[in-house]
């Protein structure tokens, strides 16, 4: 397994984190009901994986061996990455301290949790982007495969030393489980249905987007919609050329039903 596949397979779990805390700001903004104890899960979920686990693999692991390649450190994408990472500490923190006041009967501490996951959650959208597309590129041109499978089988070391064996998979469990409750009306195969004529407009596109990223390869979801959403087709094929396929379940006069899945190899 090359290093740089790894973390971005862990982005792929982060995303669905992301997707799932975004829903429960929106229940909160909307005054719905929502559980503290998936909060406290999340929040574990942000500092263990994400944090612990996952930022540590790049910050002891994958950066010095960028820098140890020739890539350098001050002002450069590693230093950024960095930079990032304490940004999001921070934001951590604020959610943390917010949830911990809720919990205490402070109901107006809801506020301060939605802000400060909502800024957490838009650090790490850019921040994930900014590695895929221009920090794993320049790794994957620094280190080759037998310097790549030597970093990867260093995080499971790392893995097992921080946070213990088997506890990455108990993380995934937990997630599969909110992600029931949050993110889907399951189908009978387990696929997502996402009903974009409930999403405000300009909200519909971006959380669509956000759908399919958070999808593994060979993952698929259901698009509902009550019109034929050819727009978002072209806008597929603008952005995302050769990584999905479109397929029509429903094709109106009233629903439309399209399964969007993404490629095996993208
Ligand atoms: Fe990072
Ligand atoms: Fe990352």
């Amino acid at each position: 397994m090359k290093a740089t596949d790894e973390l971005k397979k862990e982005h792929r779990a982060v995303k669905t984190a992301m997707a799932i805390l975004d829903t429960i700001c929106q229940r909160i903004e909307g005054e719905q009901s929502f559980e503290t104890e998936h909060l406290d899960q999340l929040l574990e979920f942000i500092r263990v994986f994400t944090d612990t686990c996952h930022h540590g693999k790049e910050e002891d692991i994958l950066f010095p061996a960028l820098e140890a390649a020739g890539v350098p450190k001050e002002a450069g994408p590693i230093m950024v990455m960095l930079q990032e990472h304490e940004t999001m500490r921070g934001y951590i923190r604020g959610f943390a301290e917010a949830l911990d006041q809720y919990k205490d009967g402070d109901e107006s501490a809801v506020d301060q949790i939605v802000e400060n996951v909502r800024a957490y959650l838009q650090w790490l959208e850019s921040h994930i982007d900014k590695e895929e597309n221009i920090l794993f590129s320049i790794a994957d041109v620094h280190l080759d495969a037998e310097m790549q499978e030597a970093l990867y089988q260093e995080f499971e070391e790392l893995e097992e030393q921080r946070i213990g064996r088997g506890v990455h998979e108990q993380f995934h469990e937990v997630l599969h489980t909110l992600k029931d409750i949050y993110l889907e009306n399951n189908t009978n195969n387990g696929e997502t249905k996402l009903n974009a004529s409930v999403i405000p407009p300009r909200e519909r596109h971006p959380k669509i987007f956000q759908q399919f990223e958070a999808l593994a390869p060979g993952e698929s979801f259901i698009l509902v919609n009550d019109h034929d959403p050819k727009p978002l087709f072209y806008q597929f094929q603008m952005e995302r050329e050769g990584q999905f396929s479109w397929d029509y379940l429903q094709n109106g006069p009233e629903e439309w039903q399209v399964r969007i899945g993404k490629a095996e190899q993208v």
